[in-house]
């Protein structure tokens, strides 16, 4: 059979000179970050250093000051049905799960692909049975949100933001309001996402994932990236004194 000749790396999410200011204050300072179709990046640094700002740029949930930000290609759109497309195209998981309460999982998860992708009920019920399946949390389809754990919740909202078919995910902290045990169950989803070739921005203190499921650890610091390299290499032979500090803490505690 013949192969496939390997595709070289292809830019997916690329930033370019960011500023970010709010009022006085600037919070990204000079941000050049490409990240390649099928790259797992994580994103890591002190508490304000501008992590969760760089991810609510990306899909523009906050304005930039200056620079650009292009998504396959496109720049960032500004409104309108282009807004509402990026927000389909960059699937977001936060801290907090952010599940519509009054909605059963199976209707939290196929409420956007009806409203947004134009699917059929019968479509997005099956794609979203599917999900709910492959995070773990099938038999709880018709169960309200505050009838799941922590965990379970969380891995209903990464379902959600895969039912818009993203062509990338972005996780900001995805597992610092769960409990210890529960922290595994999210963290093992994302793995195998990861392994799927999702191209997936992280940010976690979660150092063991970041050593499993990353191609490239990003230090930031005062809005800056700082230092970015393979994890082995970043977690053994940190360069800059920021990060050497920040690694020192992390493990100290
Ligand atoms: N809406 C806002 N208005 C004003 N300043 C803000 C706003 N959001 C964030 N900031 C400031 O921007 C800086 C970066 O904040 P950001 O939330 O991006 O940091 P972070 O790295 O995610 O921190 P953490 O680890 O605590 O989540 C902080 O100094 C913060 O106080
Ligand atoms: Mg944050």
């Amino acid at each position: 059979m013949a192969s496939v000749p390997p595709a070289g790396p292809e830019p997916l999410v690329v930033l370019s000179d960011v500023q970010k200011h709010y009022g006085q204050f600037q919070a990204l300072k000079d941000i050049d970050l490409t990240v390649d179709r099928g790259e797992v990046v994580v994103v890591i640094g002190p508490s304000g250093s501008g992590k969760s700002t760089l991810c609510r740029t990306i899909n523009r949930l906050e304005t930039i000051t200056s620079g650009t930000i292009t998504i396959d290609g496109e720049p960032l759109p500004e409104e309108g049905k282009g807004l509402a497309k990026l927000r389909a195209d960059v699937g977001m998981v936060f801290q907090s799960f952010n599940l519509f309460a009054h909605l059963t999982i199976l209707e939290n998860v196929t409420l956007g692909p009806i409203k947004v992708r134009k699917l059929k009920k019968a479509d997005a019920e099956k794609e979203a049975r599917a999900l709910l399946d492959r995070v773990g949390v099938g038999h709880q389809a018709d169960k309200l949100p505050a009838q799941l754990s922590g965990g379970q919740q969380q891995r209903v909202a990464i379902a959600r933001a895969l039912a818009m078919k993203p062509k990338v995910m972005l996780f900001d902290e995805p597992t610092s309001a769960l409990d210890p045990e529960m922290i595994n169950e999210v963290l093992d989803v994302m793995v195998g996402l990861a392994a799927d070739g999702m191209t997936m921005i992280v940010v976690t203190h979660e150092m063991g994932f970041a050593r499993k499921a990353a191609n490239r650890v990003v230090f930031m610091a005062d809005g800056q990236i700082v230092e970015q390299a393979a994890p082995e290499q970043f977690f053994t032979r940190p360069e800059s004194d920021r990060a050497k500090d920040f690694l020192s803490k992390l493990i100290t505690h």
